[in-house]
């Protein structure tokens, strides 16, 4: 295997896929943040302007972040390659919160002219102010059981879609968009006081409203674009399409571990029926995957550091606390929860939505397994390879042994069987990973081929660090 140290982008869109793929989906194949945000940032600054990049399902729940002229930016409703010269779409599958869109599209420097090449989709589900309350409601009432969600009501917009009611980006050229909105504004909140209970603070809404609506005026100004006929469109006349994926495969609605998934399909599948084109053109997918793993919110993670402990911990804690408690947590420690925490801190796992610590842990080989098959991932993305710098050794979850046998499939249920994971490990390098440039240390050249023969799989590039150039990428035959 030959890893060249590169600066300019090697792999192009055209290499990275095959003959009977079309579009490229870019999906997380953990619990999201792999840094998908980085990989989509990356291979757009090899389109041209005919080209296009497409988000098909989520909303704000998501954070991509990506670093460019040195600045990070970090990217909720906005495709991540916004900055490269491409047509960027908003797609049918999504769900915009239009206040937060604004709010979005003018953090993009000025001198960036994007608005010409955005496009949203009629389709795509608006977010209203009591989504976002009655998000938060019913996770508060929830207790124990709550979920983690990230608070941008998600699933409450996902959920009037199916209940056929939802507000879409097209209503709201129909001069009676104000009455409709005050209707769902009714329903939503009689369900928040009859249902919940719910006890308003003066005039709590007012605040949100204000920019809800002026969001509605910003898209008003945005060109409407149906999600099917840009991308066809783009794809028969053999431009590439990149499908921006948001969270990661073990969030899917359906595949994920529900109930602790976000609400929509997270998956390759879903970049068909969330843009409205044939399967036919969704071949197979790049995954992304984290040298580790990570977890905001609630839900089962076999190889958690510190497993329950870690886990009330990043639910119960913020930044401050951990930091206050922890200043300098050794990643050598006999103890996995203080060694979670030295990964978190290396790996600076702070959600970038929400700002929550992310749980820590191992690779997990069943579930990345079970990710790549449902993708058909055919090529994947290994991140933040340099975190693990400062570990003398780390480990990866080969297997599981569930009720005293050993096994690689991941069962239906995570959270109603006894895991115990079983690890193989693997001495670290000394000093940091950037340092050693194209010529990757041998202990990162076997952890890398360890993690292709066993998934199967070939690493287009290992991500060094979180900057655009931070990248060793493999040389292509
Ligand atoms: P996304 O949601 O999948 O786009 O990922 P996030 O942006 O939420 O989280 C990934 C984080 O890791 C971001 O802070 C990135 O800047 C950072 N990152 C991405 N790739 C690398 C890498 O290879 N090394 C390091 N150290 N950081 C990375
Ligand atoms: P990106 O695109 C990590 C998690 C939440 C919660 C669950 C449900 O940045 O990878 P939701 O708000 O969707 O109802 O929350 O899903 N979650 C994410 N975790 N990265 C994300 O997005 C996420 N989006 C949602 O923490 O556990
Ligand atoms: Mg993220």
């Amino acid at each position: 295997m030959i890893f060249s140290w590169s600066v300019q982008l090697l792999i192009t869109p055209r290499q990275v896929m095959s003959k009977k793929s079309k579009i490229i989906p870019i999906i997380g194949l953990q619990w999201g943040d792999e840094g998908k945000g980085k990989g989509v940032a990356r291979i757009a600054s090899g389109l041209s302007s005919q080209d296009l990049i497409v988000r098909f399902q989520g909303g704000n729940n998501a954070g991509h972040t990506i670093w460019h002229d040195g600045k990070c930016y970090v990217f909720h409703l906005i495709p991540s390659g916004v900055f490269g010269r491409a047509q960027i779409h908003l797609g049918a599958g999504m769900v915009v919160n239009p206040g937060a869109l604004r709010e979005e599209a003018s953090t993009i420097p000025k001198k960036v002219k994007f608005l010409h090449r955005m496009t949203i989709s009629p389709h795509a589900v608006l977010t209203l102010p009591t989504h976002i309350l009655l998000d938060s409601v019913s996770e508060h009432t929830k207790g124990q059981r709550r979920i983690g969600s990230t608070g941008k009501g998600i699933s409450p917009s996902y959920t009037d879609l199916v209940l056929r009611r939802a507000l879409r980006v097209g209503d709201i050229y129909n001069p009676d968009f104000k009455k409709k909105y005050a209707a769902l504004k009714k329903e939503h909140k009689e369900t928040l006081e009859k249902v919940f209970k719910y006890k308003w603070k003066g005039n709590e809404l007012s605040r949100s409203e204000k920019k809800f609506w002026a969001g509605i005026k910003f898209i008003q100004s945005l060109q409407v674009a149906d999600s099917s006929e840009i991308v066809e469109r783009a794809l028969n006349a053999g431009e590439k399409v990149i499908a921006e994926g948001a969270q990661g495969a073990l969030l899917d609605v359906r595949f994920g571990h529900y109930p602790f998934v976000t609400s929509s399909h997270t998956i390759a599948g879903g970049v068909a029926t969330g843009l409205g084109i044939s399967p036919h053109w969704v071949g197979e997918a790049i995954g992304i995957l984290k040298a580790y793993a990570t977890k905001v919110g609630e839900g089962p993670f076999p190889t958690e550091l510190g497993g329950i402990r870690s886990r009330v911990w990043c639910r119960d804690k913020k930044v401050p606390d951990e930091k206050e408690k922890f200043s300098n947590p050794n990643p050598n420690s006999r103890d996995e929860f203080e060694q979670g925490i030295a990964l978190r801190k290396l790996g600076n796992e702070i959600g970038a939505t929400t700002g929550r610590l992310r749980r820590t842990g191992w690779v997990d080989i069943p579930l990345l397994k079970y990710a790549i098959n449902m993708n058909n991932a055919s090529k994947l993305i290994l991140t933040k390879l340099d975190v693990l710098s400062g570990f003398k050794k780390v480990k990866i979850c080969t297997h599981y042994t569930i009720n005293g046998k050993k096994t690689d499939r991941v069962p239906f249920d995570l959270s109603r069987v006894k895991i115990k994971p079983i690890y193989k490990t693997f001495p670290v390098w000394k000093g940091r990973l950037f340092d050693y440039g194209s010529k990757l240390p041998p202990q990162a050249l076997s952890y890398i081929k360890f993690l292709e023969k066993t998934l199967g799989r070939k690493i287009i590039y290992v991500g060094t660090g979180p900057e655009e150039h931070h990248v060793v990428e493999r040389y292509w035959k």
